[in-house]
This record gives C-alpha cells, sequence and structure tokens, in this order.
C-alpha cells in the first residue's frame, strides 16, 4: 500500500535534523566565513529570476538564506520548494551581503547564508494568516490560532519583555529581601468585589472551592507567620465585566511587609515601579507625586485621573446657588450638592446636533442633564443664559477664564457623581480634542481614599477589601458616620490608569470585626466566612500593609498596546471563552455525576459572534 506523501515527508524528515549553532537574527558581520546551521519558520520566500531567497524566522529575528541553481541544484530545489511557516535547518557559511543588497530595516541586514545543507523538518499547511501579517486579521481569528498569532514580531516583543518586566521584578524584590511564596488556588472565598470562580468538590458533595480573586487573606496569614516579607506573580480570578483592560484571569505583582506604615510599602513599590520601567527605557524620578482622592476627584473627577493633560472641573455651585436657575439653584443649595463644569477650546465647529450628541452621551452616563454655554463671536449661545443675570454670566466666564470659541459644560448632582460625569466627559474631549501628549509617562499616587461606598440602597460596600485599615485620625466616624472615614488605602496611577492598590490592613480582631458589622454581614456570616481569620488575629499580629500591580496592565502600557489581551499569551475573549481550545466545554454526564452536580438549564453553543472587542 502506498503511504501518502505528505506522511512520507513527515517521517524522513521530522526524526533526525541539524540543530542550530546560531539564532537568526544574531549573526553579524562578525560571523563572516563562519559555518553556521539555523532552525526556524519560513518567513519569506521569493524567486529573482531563478535565484531563490528564503528569510528564516525564530524567536530573535530573521536571516537571508541564497540558493543558486548553477552552484548548489539540490539545495535549490529544497528551497524552491518552501512554503510559509515551514520550518527548515540550514546549514552552510555566513557570508557579507553585497552593499547594494544590504538591508537596513533588518538586524542581520548585512549578512546572509549560502546553505550547502538544508532539511526540511515539518511542513505547513498554508497558514490562516501570516504571523508578519497578523495586525491586518480580525482578533478572534488570532485567538483562534493564536500559536501562529505569537509567531508575529510584535507578540513575540511584546511575550518577551513580559518575561523581562518579571525578571526585574523578582531581581528587586528578592534584593530587598522578600520571599517568593505561592498561595493556594483552591481556596474559600478571597472577596475583591469581584463574583467568584467556583470549582466543585468531589469529595465533598455540594460543596465548592473558590478560586482566588487574589492572594490577600493568605499573604496576611503568611504575615502572622512571620514571613515579614512576601512577593507572587500570582493568578487572580475575578468573574467579572471584562473590558480591554479586563481578563477573568490576570496576573499580580503581589506584595505584602510586616511592621510598616503607608510610607514605607509606598517607598517600596516605587523604587519597584521605577525598575519595571526602566526595562522599558523609560526613567521616572522619586519620589513620585501624592493626591488625595478628594481632591483627584474634584479637579479630575476620578479616582485615577490622567495628569497628562488639564480640562480640569471648575466649580461653579456658590454662583449658582445664588443664581435664579432653578435647576441647579435647588442642586447647589441642597445638601451634598454641586454644579461644576468644564471649559474645552475650539468648539467653533461644533453644531447643535454636536451638542445635542454630548448631552445624549452624558445622559446616557447617568446625568440628570448636561447645560452648556457657547461663547461664540456672536456673542453667547446656550438655553440656559436666559436664567442668569449679566453679572452672574461675567462671574462664570471669569471663573472658568472662557475666551471666544470656549464652551463651558455644567452638571448639577451629588457631588461625587457630578464628577465622576465630568471627569468621564474631560476624558472623551481629551481623545477627541487630541489634548493628550502619547509621549509621556505621568505615574503618581492616589492616597486617602475613603473606607467604604454608600451603595444606592445606603449600605456600605469596602471602597478596596473589607481588611483595609481605616485612618487612626477618622475611627471615631466609624461609630457615627462610616462613610466620611477615610482609609489607609492608595492606588498607583500611570497616565490615567490603575496600575495598582493596596492598603494597610487591620492587624486588630475588634477592628476587623467593626468593620465587617458596617459591612452588614451578621454574626453567623462572619464566623462562617471570615472565622480562621479572626481566630488568626488572637495569637499575635505584626501591623502589616501591602499591594498588588497589575502586571498585564502595566506591560500592556509599556508595549503601547490598548489591550492587556497583546501581552497575555493565551488569553480569554470579552465574553470570557478561549477561541483556541474552546473553554469553557460541557461535561461528559459521567464527570458531573461524581462532581453531584445536575445542569438545570443545557448548554448553549458559544455563538460565532463570539468576537473579542475593545
Ligand atoms: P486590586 O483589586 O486593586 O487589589 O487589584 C490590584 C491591581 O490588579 C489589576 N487588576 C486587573 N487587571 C486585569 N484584569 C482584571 N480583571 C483586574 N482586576 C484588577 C489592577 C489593580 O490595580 N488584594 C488587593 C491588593 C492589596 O490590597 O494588596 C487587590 O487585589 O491594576
Ligand atoms: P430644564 O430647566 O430642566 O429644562 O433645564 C434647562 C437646561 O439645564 C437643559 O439643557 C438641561 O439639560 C440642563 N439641566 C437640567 N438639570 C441639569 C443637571 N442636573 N445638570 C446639568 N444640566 C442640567
Amino acid at each position: 500500500m502506498t503511504q501518502p506523501i505528505a506522511s512520507q515527508a513527515d517521517t524522513s524528515t521530522t526524526l533526525h535534523y541539524t540543530q542550530r549553532t546560531h539564532y537568526c537574527g544574531e549573526l553579524t558581520p562578525a560571523d563572516n566565513s563562519q559555518t553556521v546551521t539555523v532552525n526556524g519558520w519560513v518567513s519569506v520566500s521569493r524567486d529573482l529570476g531563478g535565484i531563490v531567497f528564503v528569510e528564516l524566522r525564530d524567536r530573535t529575528g530573521v536571516i537571508q538564506l541564497v540558493a543558486d541553481p548553477q552552484k548548489n541544484p539540490s539545495v535549490h530545489a529544497t528551497l524552491s520548494a518552501l512554503k510559509n511557516e515551514d520550518v527548515l535547518s540550514a546549514t552552510g557559511p555566513i557570508s557579507l551581503r553585497p552593499s547594494e543588497t544590504i538591508n537596513p530595516k533588518l538586524t542581520t541586514g548585512e549578512v546572509e547564508i549560502y546553505p550547502t545543507h538544508v532539511e526540511l523538518i515539518s511542513r505547513a499547511k498554508t497558514p490562516p494568516f501570516l504571523p508578519e501579517n497578523a495586525d491586518e486579521v480580525d482578533e478572534a481569528l488570532r485567538l483562534k490560532y493564536r500559536y501562529i498569532d505569537l509567531r508575529s514580531p510584535r507578540m513575540q516583543e511584546n511575550i518577551i519583555l513580559r518575561h523581562k518586566i518579571a525578571s526585574a521584578v523578582r531581581n528587586y524584590l528578592n534584593q530587598n529581601r522578600f520571599l517568593e511564596i505561592e498561595t493556594p488556588i483552591l481556596i474559600k472565598t478571597t472577596p475583591e468585589g469581584a463574583r467568584d470562580y467556583l470549582v466543585p468538590s468531589r469529595v465533598h458533595a455540594g460543596k465548592f472551592f473558590a478560586l482566588p480573586q487574589s492572594p490577600q487573606i493568605f499573604k496576611q496569614l503568611l504575615m502572622v507567620s512571620g514571613m515579614d516579607r512576601y512577593y507572587q506573580i500570582a493568578r487572580c480570578f475575578r468573574d467579572e465585566d471584562l473590558r480591554a483592560d479586563r481578563q477573568p484571569e490576570f496576573t499580580q505583582v503581589d506584595i505584602e511587609m510586616s511592621f510598616v506604615k503607608q510610607d514605607d510599602v509606598i517607598a517600596m513599590v516605587e523604587g519597584l515601579v521605577k525598575e519595571m520601567l526602566a526595562v522599558a527605557g523609560i526613567t521616572i524620578s522619586l519620589p513620585l507625586p501624592r493626591m488625595t482622592f478628594a481632591e483627584a476627584m474634584s479637579r479630575y473627577g476620578s479616582d485615577k485621573p490622567d495628569t497628562r493633560f488639564g480640562l480640569e472641573l471648575i466649580d461653579f455651585t456658590d454662583i449658582m446657588a445664588a443664581s435664579e436657575f432653578n435647576a441647579f439653584k435647588s442642586v447647589a443649595q441642597s445638601p451634598g450638592g454641586i454644579v461644576k463644569g468644564l471649559c474645552l477650546s475650539n468648539t467653533e465647529n461644533y453644531s447643535r446636533k454636536d451638542y445635542d450628541d454630548i448631552k445624549a452621551m452624558v445622559e446616557k452616563w447617568g446625568a440628570k442633564g448636561l447645560a452648556y454655554i457657547v461663547f461664540s463671536n456672536e456673542g453667547l449661545k446656550s438655553p440656559i443664559v436666559k436664567f442668569f443675570t449679566e453679572d452672574e454670566l461675567a462671574q462664570i466666564q471669569a471663573r472658568a477664564n472662557a475666551k471666544e470659541g470656549d464652551t463651558i459644560f455644567f452638571v448639577a448632582d451629588k457631588q461625587l457623581k457630578a464628577e465622576s460625569l465630568l471627569g468621564r466627559l474631560r476624558l472623551h474631549f481629551g481623545k477627541a480634542h487630541n489634548l493628550i501628549p502619547h509621549d509621556q509617562h505621568h505615574l503618581h499616587w492616589v492616597v486617602d481614599f475613603p473606607m467604604f461606598e454608600l451603595t444606592d440602597e445606603g449600605t456600605h460596600s469596602p471602597y478596596h477589601h473589607p481588611f483595609t485599615s481605616p485612618n487612626p485620625d477618622d475611627v471615631d466616624y466609624l461609630k457615627t458616620e462610616p462613610s466620611k472615614a477615610r482609609a489607609l488605602a492608595y492606588d498607583i496611577v500611570y497616565n490615567g490608569e490603575e496600575i495598582g492598590g493596596g492598603s494597610i490592613r487591620i492587624h486588630n480582631r475588634n477592628v476587623q470585626h467593626q468593620i465587617f458589622q458596617i459591612l452588614g454581614l451578621s454574626e453567623e456570616e462572619i464566623q462562617q466566612k471570615f472565622g480562621f481569620l479572626l481566630e488568626a488575629f488572637d495569637y499575635g499580629v505584626p501591623p502589616h500593609g501591602g499591594l498588588a500591580l497589575g502586571l498585564d496592565r502595566i506591560v500592556a502600557m509599556l508595549c503601547r498596546t490598548p489591550s492587556i489581551r497583546d501581552v497575555i499569551a493565551f488569553p480569554k475573549t470579552n465574553q470570557a471563552v478561549c477561541l483556541m481550545t474552546d473553554a469553557p466545554a460541557v461535561a461528559t454526564d459521567d464527570q458531573l455525576k461524581e462532581l453531584h452536580i445536575r445542569v438545570a438549564v443545557p448548554p448553549k453553543a458559544v455563538p460565532p459572534e463570539s468576537k473579542p472587542s475593545a
């Protein structure tokens, strides 16, 4: 019986091959005349008047192979028959390219190999796309064939940079006497505000492990254990709505330290971030500036302000409180109500429809309205000027420093809501008006966060997590008005992205218990969820604190890509599926039976349109 040609080729070529002496991308004129062997993938192959040129690619780059049918007919025959992505071994002397054929775009552009011997190691089917063209391909296709996508020079650079940054992290923390310690993945729960991923227990019917949203509780227990300084490049799992900067599993540089105050953690972490940025050639000077949460909200309308551009929020509350414009006056006079705005330049070309669209957008975000005053060359244009006196209009203009061509946008609401809406609008204008200088690196701390967020139902939820220590100056508020208490919590912000967050922890059993109560947990829930932690606090606890950096986000920023999917080897889509392996998948009846699980709703097929989106 005759074998199919492909499998004959496979068995005859794969088992023996000549192993590389050099990486493709590292050959230089210094290697001239040396005989080398390279192994790699066929990136480009061209036949120019009988002479065949092949670019062979490995992780380090490409090298050109040349075959002349006159000089070496058998090598020429093999190279002529190559297709993209075939795997090849080539042996031959390095020679300098004639000056007119030097390719300055390649690091190896001054040299080439005239192979004396080539072996086809593995044939490739025509790939769904070529790695070099991956950027032009739909992301869903890239994710389905991720192993081909990862061959692209851009993805290889990203993954290599990620590795270098992770190495720098380990070096820095090792030098600072941190211990790298692994914590479990099958756990009870560590609440970070997202939904848990659950894993059913086969051994204990009806019981579930949770995957950690972070190693938070374990790292605190390591401090109780006397480990003093801990770190881990830790995988975290959060079942939450996904975006370009969020994945269901992501990686933190997780840190915890004993016998420290806020300033100690901040100094250690900013030193670490400086090292991480240095890997990408970015130099920052320390200490980083700090801004309180209240100032960040008040000036930028965000707890992670992008300070690369101005367009700061302007407070008109006092002017509006004294005015006769009722929609604003009533808010400005109500407790906690404010009227703030933004003064945007270069709005000469805005049409009535543009203003309507902006208003509709902000209302979709939850605003009760959006008022504006246009300072045009024909005077003021606005649906609300009629409500103000000349003097009030002059005050508004002076407060905003508004000039011809500007528009002031106003929002009246409860303070945090009005500021958040304007913060979002500020970012929208920052992008739309190209106000953001993309070559700058602004890092700063946001400190003095509130302990709690008040929910719409009037309950308290932790602004960070329930283990965050209150500011000692504010402990009295815990009994009277918890929402006024500040936390010893700090976030690090890079160009408007939250790249890390942490806090000094509660190390006192009674304070921890009090916080659980404020969060509305019953005695039973406290015991059931966190009894072991409170118990540990009975056995000698050092004051401790720490932080976690979002490694994926930092690497993505340093790779200048907007999506963290571009720096994760095998990411999930925004629908939390892996397009390559088709996970999640249905379990067999036997598996379900062993796990004591009956599926109530038959699983739907993953919709084919389940594409990643920004
Ligand atoms: P936090 O929840 O702020 O803190 O997380 C720390 C950092 O992790 C990154 N991050 C994410 N990155 C990608 N995808 C996600 N879904 C995602 N969620 C968070 C962010 C964030 O700043 N245990 C505490 C830390 C501590 O208190 O020490 C924690 O997890 O960059
Ligand atoms: P009204 O008097 O409600 O018709 O509002 C007059 C203008 O003020 C409209 O352009 C509204 O969008 C705007 N407006 C009303 N309420 C608010 C608010 N809370 N914040 C900002 N603008 C508002």
